[in-house]
């Protein structure tokens, strides 16, 4: 089986404050996306590469076997162009959709998450996620807390995540998309089944400037 894979690569990075975009920052002498772009080549059932970026910048993304796309305003808005660039050559079925955020995500995850939506008919999406380790309060009014979450109910949520394309262009089609930060949330708004899959903690969102340095350093251990 071979599905498309997304890479959204179209955010400023505001928070990371490189003064360009975040996905052609250098992390161990490549561009940030660069990372993502080989463990999706590796990984067994993908079978197309398509990467949202920043408007204008195309140019700059370089990596072999890639098929740019022009990203939009917020996450979602990339999401939504992605899939419409992906959906014009066929419906593929499933689709994966991934942060380029995201350097560490292993082949072996990307593989596991199509595998698992493919072999179950009873979900629409299946996420990657970590258990929270540490304990989740809910504040109330004035920043006092009002309730204590019940950890073991509770995930981390991150990418690859995995969706059946009709599902997830429909969600696009009638949800919010200026105020989601994840599709699977739009998929669940519209009454979608969501899986989970376990991530390892070590797939990590490169968001400040310090995660720039904590994912050389995963990346330089798993050498
Ligand atoms: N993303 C995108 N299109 C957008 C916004 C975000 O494709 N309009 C992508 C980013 O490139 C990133 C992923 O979504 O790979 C996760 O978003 P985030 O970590 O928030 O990245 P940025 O939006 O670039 O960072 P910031 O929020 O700090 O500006
Ligand atoms: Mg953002």
């Amino acid at each position: 089986m071979g599905v498309p894979a997304l890479i959204v690569a179209a955010g400023s990075g505001q928070r990371l404050g490189a003064g360009g975009p975040k996905a052609l920052v250098e992390l161990a002498g490549r561009p940030l996306y660069a990372w993502s772009v080989d463990a999706f080549r590796e990984a067994t059932h993908i079978d197309r590469i398509f990467v949202a970026v920043p408007p204008g910048r195309s140019g700059q993304f370089t990596e072999p076997g890639i098929t740019t796309v022009e990203g939009g305003e917020t996450r979602s808005h990339s999401v939504a162009k992605g899939l419409a660039a992906i959906t014009a050559e066929g419906d593929p079925g499933l689709v994966v959709v991934h942060d380029a955020a995201r350097p560490l995500v292993s082949p072996a995850l990307i593989d596991a998450a199509v595998i698992g939506l493919d072999s179950d008919p009873g979900l629409h999406a299946l996420i990657a996620a970590t258990p929270v380790t540490d304990t989740v309060k809910r504040l109330g009014e004035e920043g006092v807390v009002a309730e204590t979450l019940d950890r073991s109910q509770l995930v981390a949520v991150k990418t690859p995540q995995v969706f059946r394309v009709e599902i997830l262009r429909r969600a696009l089609e009638s949800g919010d998309l200026a105020a989601a930060t994840d599709d699977a949330a739009l998929v669940e708004a519209a009454g979608g089944s969501v899986g989970v899959i376990e991530s390892p903690s070590g797939n990590i969102k490169v968001t400040v400037p310090g995660d720039l340095e904590l994912a050389a350093y995963f990346l330089e251990r798993s050498r």
